[in-house]
């Protein structure tokens, strides 16, 4: 007994010191062939707990958006999916949240992002609608969509037809819900009335332009330049204005024949809300997707005309809002009259530059998608 402690167990601690450190040393020697089967036991390990992400760990500006490359992969729970990123769409309101300046403070650190479009890679076991390998878009993540893979509720995700890409998929969640719930839902527009999406060139805005065309009505938008005006008629305007021109709400009115328009979608209302309300046709809508401060307004125009102001953001809860809107959509998709237009793709070490370009005061060309 004796003899067995002395001489066998030295050895039998030599092997277990050996095993345990057998990882470490060979995650950097993947040729030497004693290695080579842990190593790649590490690799896959490795692969599937971990992924990469953009991450805010401190409130700031865009150089608050860093590139980490060890962030656990998330797990769905019971009524949720887990969805491999191919396209995240970049919103303003991100910007605003990455700020820390927004009336919701996430908890750091944070991944950034809402809507984007993938692929199903697993589900929560009280998932019935989808399962792995199917093309998606979200609304909604719960975990920030700026990653490889993200986690969403079951009821933020819907089908992506197969003719969109998952850059356009990346553009349907929040620019077209909005765009519906404000056209059809909150200034409840109708065929044959005149609509003016002002600040047509963006997300949002050529999602608009889009869908009022397709439920015909008589469509003009504006941008803020030569490039972003063509976008516009190309989208189904009629006609499109440059909002940096002075005058350009007189030749709308001229547009009209003087008469305004019955329904205007409002992308920065802090500016134009104001201007709105002198083109507005009698009993005219305002809907206010878009604002960032204060405007004095004479609300007499108001009266006289019995026009409408009304605010637009889908409650977070509203299950059944979203459930009709995507209704609505999925034959846009399916037939083509829903063609979202990708105005540039960014890596996800570039997120910070996507952040100053989605606020930046340089002429907007549609969606801006992270490709992770
Ligand atoms: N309420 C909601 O639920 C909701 C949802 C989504 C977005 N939003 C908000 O809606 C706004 C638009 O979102 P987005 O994603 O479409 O942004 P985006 O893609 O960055 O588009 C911004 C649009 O605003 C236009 N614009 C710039 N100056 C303007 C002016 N003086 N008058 C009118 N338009 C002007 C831009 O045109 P040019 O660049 O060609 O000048 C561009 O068409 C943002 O403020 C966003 O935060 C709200």
């Amino acid at each position: 007994m004796n003899y067995c402690v002395i001489y066998f167990l030295p050895i039998c601690l030599l092997f277990l010191s050996f095993a345990l450190c057998l990882p470490d040393s060979c995650q950097e020697s993947t040729e030497d062939p004693i290695c080579s089967k842990a190593s790649m036991h590490v690799s896959r390990t490795l692969h599937q707990a971990t992924m990469r992400a953009v991450r805010v760990h401190a409130f700031g500006g865009p150089d608050k958006l860093k590139l980490d490359s060890d962030v656990p992969i998330p797990e769905p729970n019971e009524k949720q999916v887990l969805v491999r990123v191919h396209a995240a769409g970049v919103n303003p309101v991100e910007t605003y949240l990455r700020q820390g300046t927004y009336h919701i403070k996430p908890p750091l650190p944070w991944i950034p992002g809402n809507d984007c479009a993938g692929v199903v890679e697993k589900v929560g076991p009280g998932v019935s609608k989808y399962k792995t390998g199917d093309r998606v878009f979200t609304y909604k993540s719960v975990t920030g969509s700026y990653a490889e893979y993200t986690v969403t509720n079951e009821k933020d995700v819907f089908t992506l037809p197969a003719p969109l890409s998952f850059q356009q998929g990346a553009a349907m969640g929040i620019p077209y819900f909005t765009a519906y719930h404000a056209l059809i839902l909150r200034a409840k527009a109708k065929a044959g009335h005149k609509v003016l999406v002002h600040g047509a060139s963006g997300s949002v805005g050529i999602a608009s332009v889009q869908l009022a065309k397709a439920y015909g009505m008589t469509v003009y938008g504006t941008a803020g330049s030569p490039e972003g005006l063509e976008l516009v008629r190309n989208a189904g305007a009629k006609m499109s204005f440059n909002h940096r021109q002075p005058g350009y709400t007189d030749k709308i009115m001229e547009a009209t024949d003087g008469s305004g328009v019955d329904v205007i979608i409002e992308m920065l209302a802090n500016v134009n809300l104001q201007k709105d309300l002198e083109l507005l046709a009698r009993g005219g809508t305002v809907a206010v997707v878009g604002n960032r401060g204060n405007i004095e307004i004479n609300p007499r125009l108001m009266m006289l005309k019995e026009s409408s102001i009304v605010g637009v953001l889908i409650p977070p809860d509203a299950e059944a809002i979203k459930l009709q809107i995507n209704a609505a959509l999925q034959p846009g998709m399916e037939q083509g009259w829903i063609q979202p237009v990708i105005g540039k793709e960014y890596s996800m070490a570039e997120a910070g530059q996507a952040h100053e370009d989605v606020v930046s005061t340089k002429p907007t060309l549609g969606r801006l998608v992270i490709v992770p």
